[in-house]
This record gives C-alpha cells, sequence and structure tokens, in this order.
C-alpha cells in the first residue's frame, strides 16, 4: 500500500486541523503514513507533501533527520542491537554475530520474507542491561544467543504479537482529540 487509506485520509485531515499553519502536521503525518505502510514511501512523501503544501523533497528531508522513520524499505520487525560501550562490554558484538547467523542477513539488511532487519544502533538507554536490543522499539534487556533465538521463534509465531505491533506503530496510543487550531477571529494567518 502506498497512499493514504481512505480512513487515514480522514485522519490525516483531522491531524491537519489541529495546528494553525498545516506544514505543523509534518510529523504526525509521517508517523500515520509509516504506522499504515511501515516505512515512507516515495507516495505517501508526495501526499504528505501535497496535503500540506510542501515539496516531496521537504517532506523527505525533515523525515529523514530522524533515526525512527525509515525512506527505505524495512523488515516487519526492526531489530536494533547496541554496541556502544556498556553494551559492548556485555557481549554485544557477540550477540550482533548471532543475531546475523540465525536470522541469516548481515546488519542492515532485511530477511527475504521480508520479516525481519537488523541493524546496530547507537546507545539507546538501557544500558543497565546490556545488551541492549530492541524489536521495533520495544526493549529486550540483557539477551543471550539462546534467548534471541527464542525471541525470534516467539516473534515469527506470533506470540509477542500483543508486545511487539507491527512495524511501523512507534508509539501506542495515537492522540485522541485534545486542543485545535483557532481558525476564528484574532487568528492572524
Ligand atoms: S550502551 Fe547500549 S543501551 Fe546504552
Amino acid at each position: 500500500m502506498a497512499r493514504f487509506t481512505t480512513e487515514n485520509l480522514e485522519k490525516a485531515s483531522e491531524i491537519i486541523s489541529l495546528y494553525p499553519e498545516p506544514r505543523s502536521a509534518l510529523i504526525p503525518l509521517c508517523h500515520l503514513a509509516q504506522a499504515q505502510d511501515g516505512w515512507l514511501t516515495p507516495e505517501a512523501i508526495g501526499q504528505i507533501a501535497d496535503l500540506i503544501g510542501l515539496s516531496p523533497a521537504e517532506v523527505k528531508g525533515t523525515a529523514s533527520f530522524y533515526d525512527m522513520f525509515h525512506t527505505e524499505q524495512v523488515g516487519e520487525y526492526l531489530v536494533g542491537v547496541c554496541t556502544n560501550i556498556s553494551c559492548m562490554l556485555g557481549g554485544a558484538y557477540e550477540l550482533l554475530e548471532h543475531c546475523e547467523d540465525r536470522l541469516g542477513i548481515r546488519c542492515g539488511q532485511t530477511t527475504k520474507d521480508g520479516k525481519f532487519t537488523l541493524e546496530e544502533m547507537e546507545c539507546m538507554a538501557g544500558c543497565d542491561g546490556p545488551p541492549c536490543v530492541t524489536v521495533n522499539y520495544r526493549y529486550f534487556l540483557g539477551l543471550d544467543n539462546s534467548k534471541f533465538d527464542q525471541l525470534v521463534d516467539d516473534l515469527e509465531s506470533g506470540r509477542l504479537d500483543e508486545e511487539v505491533p507491527k512495524h511501523g506503530t512507534v508509539f501506542r496510543n495515537a492522540r485522541q482529540g485534545g486542543l485545535r487550531a483557532n481558525k476564528g477571529e484574532g487568528q492572524t494567518k
């Protein structure tokens, strides 16, 4: 899927209405598109640009600044292994090597079935439980090789569906309502 579904297009209009300037909705719209497709497709970037009066280059330029937005396709489960100092001392490089073997891919690659993408990460503030692994930004601390294998099995079987939503859903709770932009008197633009 590349462009917003009808339902998400309605949500997009709703989001835009929350701001005095349509362009202020850029980041929430990127979240919406990524939650829908798992990554920011060129079509979604173009549609967001149209909706808020920016160029696709401006949308992509902003989104690509943030690590958690993906402008290239990634797998359903984005597995990140931190290799910064605390995790390195806790065996992160050894675990990373095992992750590559278990998933049959190198760092930065996606499995052929589109299920897993493996990334080496900078510190993710899980330093007290090294090595720190995240899957779709949910933390799994202190994993060894066999616990990682179990984690992969659980993800593949759907046993962790509640805990680890499909990729693209960065946040658990979407904003429901709240303040709206002042479209009445006193607004300068
Ligand atoms: S050093 Fe790995 S999470 Fe901080």
